[in-house]
């Protein structure tokens, strides 16, 4: 989701005249390595640490959830768009069946979501998911349903960017050249950004193109989408948390545990259920 390196704007002339998602969610697990590392080690310690069953909000096609089932836990993966949730069914069907067996997938908005007589050790969102809730009262809503489905001792965790200066600035033409192939061709993902201060939403209009870099030879376009994210300063963030009657047990500035500064490259809350 951040801004990458290289400027080259490419026209197609062969647009999708919508958002195909089934498309986008493989482009999607091209684009972002598979959860690792520590990252992975943040999330299963956390989930080894929770007791009980875990939930992730906007699991997308399963990048985390997959990760923390084949390390043992049980996951349920929540997920609105209906192509990301196939495809992480798909990937399911290629696990072994313990794994499988360890995760269940939900399709509903984590705005407004209730899973009628389940509780959670640990709820989270992963990855600035957090930010797709494009207002306020979106994210305090998001914040109420998490409350309702803690465990007592639950915690819940949420890992967003801070925002910087960039991401508070227009930019056309935003150039990333995937690093894997597709279908044998070059990936491009470029990306116009538009910030709107009075909604502190950055809005980013993605398109995808399979290409040779150096050819000039038209590109063909492969999907496009559109996403709007509502940022906020992790003071800001910590406030809302509170504000919903959640305790901040911890900050974290990455996934090893340093402490959350300026510069840090996340900012990771863990809260106590209301
Ligand atoms: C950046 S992906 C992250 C997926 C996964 N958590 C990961 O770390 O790879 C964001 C996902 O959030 C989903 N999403 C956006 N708004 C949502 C909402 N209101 N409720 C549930 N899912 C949502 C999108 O469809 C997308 O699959």
């Amino acid at each position: 989701m951040r801004p990458g390196a290289g400027r080259r704007v490419y026209q197609s002339s062969d647009p999708p005249s919508q958002e195909d998602w089934g498309t986008i969610a493989r482009l999607y697990d091209l684009e972002h390595p598979a959860c690792r590392g520590a990252e992975l080690g943040f999330w299963h310690q956390l989930a080894g640490t929770s007791g009980g069953a875990v939930l992730e909000l906007a699991a997308g096609s399963g990048r985390v959830a997959i990760a923390l089932a084949r390390k043992g836990h049980r996951v349920t993966g929540l997920e609105r768009a209906p192509g990301m949730l196939e495809r992480a069914r798909a990937r399911c069907a290629r696990l072994p069946p313990s794994v499988a067996a360890r995760l269940d997938w939900v399709e509903a908005d984590m705005a407004a979501f209730d899973l009628p007589g389940r509780q959670f050790g640990l709820v989270f969102i992963a990855y600035n998911s957090f930010w797709l809730l494009d207002n306020e009262a979106g994210q305090a809503s998001c914040l109420r349903a998490v409350a309702r489905h803690l465990a007592p001792e639950g915690r819940f965790v949420l890992d967003v960017f801070p925002p910087n200066d960039d991401d508070r600035q227009n930019e056309t033409g935003i150039t990333q050249r995937l690093a894997l192939p597709w279908q044998g061709q070059t990936v491009l993902r470029i990306k116009d950004y538009t910030y709107d201060p009075a909604r502190r939403q950055g809005v980013s209009e993605v398109r995808y193109y399979a290409a040779e870099p150096l050819s000039d030879a038209p590109a063909s376009r492969l999907a496009q989408f559109t996403y709007r994210l509502r940022l906020a300063e992790p003071d800001q963030v910590r406030a809302l948390l509170e504000r919903e009657g959640y305790a901040v047990e911890a900050t974290y500035g990455t996934y090893r545990g340093d402490p959350l500064t300026r510069t840090s490259p996340r900012a990771i809350f863990v809260a106590r259920r209301p």
